[in-house]
């Protein structure tokens, strides 16, 4: 039995991708500057310092994309719209020409039989949203809305699915607390109240998507990671907890619960002084479906506990790393969905991402990574049992359809299905994208 045909009629076989990561044409047709473009133009931000001006020239070559999309056999495609091509300054005049890619890109999947699942929020803020605050501050999630609101008015009639934010744990650890993406801030106290927004954006955005057009199912992706204890001493397992509550239980217990999670709260001593009254209901109401991005696991530790005192090392590290330096563990994404369908009862649930880079070569115009087809192979069986023991999966996208401006990494690793040549634009089927396609069709 092939692995698709693990999944039910009508599972949903597609590709990621994330608009600043592959569109390019960064001042085409009235588009405003993201904080991405502000962030990736900062010496020492971006590895060898590449930029993201063309990246895989998307913007131009999206009918050569969506026919390797149906070359493979894909059934579903999810991209992300970028802010500032439809409101070049975050809020007011709209922009119809930036709104108009996406309209034409839309009609071409749909004629090619696939799927649109876009994204509303894939990390490029418009600058100006983020000159006036940023996400700390409560009017970007109520801009939001109304650029949400706008959007699902305009294409709602054919796309029926919609993600909010990617991956909220990001947008806010990364751009706010740790200044590792953009806007690039370090600032503790900002990060909370931007995460709170976030949320906030998703519920507000889930209302008025759904306002503006009817019969669209809307969700999040939210990137779910495994918290390993270095070992069973208590302080490794107290600090795996908390980790847990940072990366996953933040963003899954606000919208399941209508509740931030009491362990973290306390931990960070956190005043909650941002939330309004209403807020989490919100951001609780019924999501259609859940997105999940799952990659890998990390193993956490209490640092204040030396190796001596550990009593049995839970954990060897000898698991295969990716060109990401992310361990190789497929169980995680089974054991996760697993977990969160029994603490929170999930909707319809989709694997919004999940695949690997690793340090693919072309030789004689063919990819042979094996090793991604591996990797892709482990995690469809670890989300076919999860699927078994009753997680209501509906699809699964690949990160990602071709190589891509990887954020921070820059071109340094390839995820793609298929390679792109950065100096030529050529994208050449890999072999786990063929791979792919036979499972599919044999699905
Ligand atoms: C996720 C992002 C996506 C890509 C992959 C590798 O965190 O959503 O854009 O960068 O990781």
């Amino acid at each position: 039995m092939s692995i698709a045909q693990s999944f039910s009629d009508g599972f949903v076989w597609g590709a990621a991708t994330a608009a600043f990561q592959i569109e390019g044409a960064l001042d085409a047709d009235g588009r405003g500057e993201s904080i991405w473009d502000r962030f990736s133009r900062t010496p020492g931000n971006i590895r060898n310092g590449d930029s993201a001006a063309i990246a895989c020239d998307h913007y131009n070559l999206w009918q050569k994309d969506v026919a390797i999309m149906k070359e493979i056999g894909l059934n579903g495609y999810r991209f992300s719209i970028s802010w500032p091509r439809v409101f070049p300054s975050g809020t007011g005049k709209m922009n119809p020409a930036g709104l108009g890619f996406y309209d034409r890109l839309v009609d071409a999947l749909l004629e090619a039989g696939i799927t649109p699942f876009p994204t509303l929020y894939h990390w490029d803020l418009p600058q100006g949203l983020e000159d006036a605050g940023g996400w700390p501050r409560r009017s970007t999630a109520y801009a939001f809305a109304d650029y949400a609101g706008a959007v699902v008015e305009h294409l709602g009639d054919r796309v029926k699915h919609w993600v909010t934010i990617n991956e909220p744990w990001c947008v806010v650890e990364l751009g706010y607390r740790f200044g590792e993406h953009a806007p690039g801030r370090r600032d503790a106290s900002a990060a909370l109240d931007a995460a709170h927004h976030v949320m906030l954006a998703h519920g507000l955005g889930m209302q008025a998507a759904k306002a503006a057009a009817s019969g669209v199912a809307v969700g999040i992706a939210k990137n779910v990671d495994v918290k390993t204890p270095r070992s069973t001493h208590p302080a490794d397992i107290r600090v795996a907890a908390l980790e847990d509550a940072f990366r996953n239980r933040w963003y899954l217990d606000p919208v399941f619960r209508g509740e931030y999670p009491h362990d973290g709260v306390v931990a960070r001593n956190w005043d909650q002084a941002c939330v309004l009254p209403g807020d989490l209901d919100a951001i609780s109401a019924p999501m259609d479906f859940v997105g999940f991005n799952y990659y890998s696991r990390t193993v956490v530790q209490d640092n204040s506990v030396s190796d001596a005192e550990r009593p049995r090392p839970l954990v060897e590290a000898d698991l295969p790393r990716t060109t990401m330096g992310w361990e190789v563990y497929p169980d995680g994404l089974r054991d996760l969905l697993v977990r969160f369908n029994g603490d929170y009862q999930l909707p319809p649930v989709y694997v919004t991402e999940n695949g690997v880079a690793f340090p693919d070569q072309l030789v004689d115009g063919a990819v042979h990574d094996e090793n991604r087809r591996v990797y892709l192979e482990q995690h469809f069986a670890a989300a076919a049992e999860a699927h078994a023991a009753g997680v209501p999966l509906r699809g699964y996208f690949i990160w990602t359809l071709m190589d891509n401006f990887e954020w921070a990494m820059g071109y340094t690793p390839r995820f793609g299905l298929v390679w792109t040549d950065f100096d030529t634009q050529e994208r050449i089927l890999k072999d786990s994208a063929r791979w792919l396609g036979e499972e599919i069709s044999r699905g």
